[in-house]
């Protein structure tokens, strides 16, 4: 690439909204450098460590030239730049930072593998493993749901709640990536970190603190609770054809033309331990479905000896994507003279409530992260070992085309496959009451 190239590379995607953006972008631009070399040449780092001194860091003070390596690179040379980096631009005077993206491995192994290579060349303080759904406003307010309001203290547990789910929609298909994506599949790729991170948030015991460590000795203790999937608690499917819109196995990235590899998976994981026993966590996610939407849906118990025998289950919901909202299923009396039970919410929707709402994007939050070092939204190195175990066997039956996998399929822009109203219904999810207008409702008495 030449100079120019590169800016206009790395830069193409900011937007311009403000009047001033475009003079801010142009002094951006004066801040950024190519330096060009091969992934395994000492050389190249060592011009880029000479490059480094000479330039930004001439006029800084000691100690404070810090640095920051940001690993945006095929998985396959995450080593050897790691060690390119370490032996010849790591910093000397001032801190060093390292940030990975996934794939971190395939399974436990690879991961085990990698990680214990990274290790021999980074700190584990100084590595940041990059799962950016830590970064969505939507899950760093978790916590903040769970341990900032009494009320749902004594009801985040097994006695109250029936189910939860964790759902993850996308309403387009590989469409171009199918080549990266077949070696991995939708379990690898969005379920065993996306989800599991979302679920561990939702599952772990109350931090001592809300320090990183404190955070993450949490998520992994509750990992540890999970035993490895059982391939009769899965669905799989793989989208199809429907009208105009190509199946799976018509993307022209794909090399495999009889790929089993599943677009969609809804799998259910147990937690043994006292808070959650019994209590399945339903994760779905999918790719060319009928929405764009990922949220956690948690559905309590019905009101033992209820007096009003049709009242709805209570059910949480945290929206992540699109329009971030927390809010309660929640049973009222129909205003007027009826004294029907009937089913509303109690609705934080953000763009509702917050006035000069901006939130930034995930990546934006993460990088700020990395500067601060401030580790609370990134994966510990235990953290994605304990995650692996629980995907690993399954993973490695669907790679083997186990006679147990089944893969069924459904069309583009469908809801999935078709067995997934009573998968779900299956592990006790009562979706009777799930058709309700929202946000607005009729207080005509119901007929029916
Ligand atoms: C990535 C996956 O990690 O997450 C993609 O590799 C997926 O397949 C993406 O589309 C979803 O991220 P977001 O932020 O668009 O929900």
């Amino acid at each position: 690439m030449t100079h120019e190239e590169y800016l206009d590379r790395v830069t193409h995607y900011i937007k311009l909204e403000r009047e001033d953006d475009q003079a801010l972008l142009t002094k951006f631009k004066t801040l950024l450098h190519y330096q060009a070399g091969s992934y395994d040449q000492d050389e190249a780092y060592q011009s880029l460590d000479k490059f480094i001194k000479e330039n930004a860091e001439s006029t800084m003070s000691p100690g404070q030239r810090n640095r920051v390596f940001y690993m945006a690179l095929p998985p396959s040379v995450f080593v050897p730049v790691a060690r390119g980096l370490r032996r010849n631009a790591y910093a000397t005077d001032g801190v060093n930072r390292i940030v990975v993206e996934k794939p971190f491995g395939k399974d436990l192994a690879s991961s085990t593998a990698l990680a214990k290579d990274l290790a021999q060349l980074f700190a584990e303080k100084e590595i940041f493993r990059i799962d950016h759904y830590l970064g969505k406003e939507m899950v760093k307010n978790m916590m903040t749901v769970r341990f900032a309001n009494i009320f749902f203290s004594h009801i985040w547990n097994r006695m109250y709640i029936d189910n939860v789910q964790i759902t993850f929609k996308e309403p387009f298909g590989t469409e171009g990536r199918g080549g990266y994506f077949d070696e991995f599949g939708i379990i690898r790729d969005v379920m065993q970190n996306h989800l599991l991170q979302i679920l561990s948030l939702i599952a772990m015991e109350r931090p001592i603190s809300t320090d990183a460590e404190a955070i993450r000795d949490e998520k992994v203790k509750v990992l540890k609770c999970i035993p490895t999937i059982d391939v009769r608690d899965t669905l799989l499917g793989q989208y199809t054809r429907n009208g105009d819109k190509p199946g799976y196995l018509e993307d022209t990235t794909l090399t495999n033309k009889d790929s089993l590899t599943p677009t969609f998976a809804a799998l259910v994981l147990w937690i043994q331990n006292e808070r959650w026993e019994g209590v399945p966590f339903i994760l779905k996610a999918g790719k060319a479905l009928d929405a764009a939407k990922v949220e956690v849906r948690i559905q309590f118990r019905h009101v033992a000896g209820n007096l009003y025998k049709n009242a709805a289950r209570n059910e949480l919901v945290i929206r992540v994507q699109p329009d971030e909202a927390v809010y309660m299923k929640f049973n009222n009396k129909l205003p007027g003279l009826s004294y029907q039970t009937s089913q509303t919410d109690l609705d934080l929707t953000y763009g509702n409530r917050y006035v000069d709402l901006s939130i930034p994007d995930a990546y934006e939050s993460l990088l700020l992260d990395v500067l601060r070092n401030d580790h609370s939204n990134f994966v510990r190195d235990d953290e994605l070992d304990a995650a692996w175990r629980i995907f690993t066997p399954l993973l490695h039956k669907i790679d083997q085309h186990d006679a147990d996998i089944k893969i069924a399929t459904y069309k583009y822009g469908s809801r999935g496959p078709d067995a997934l109203d009573g998968f779900v219904k299956h592990y006790g999810y009562d979706r009777s009451h799930a058709h309700y207008d929202w946000p607005v409702q009729s207080v005509l008495p119901k007929t029916d």
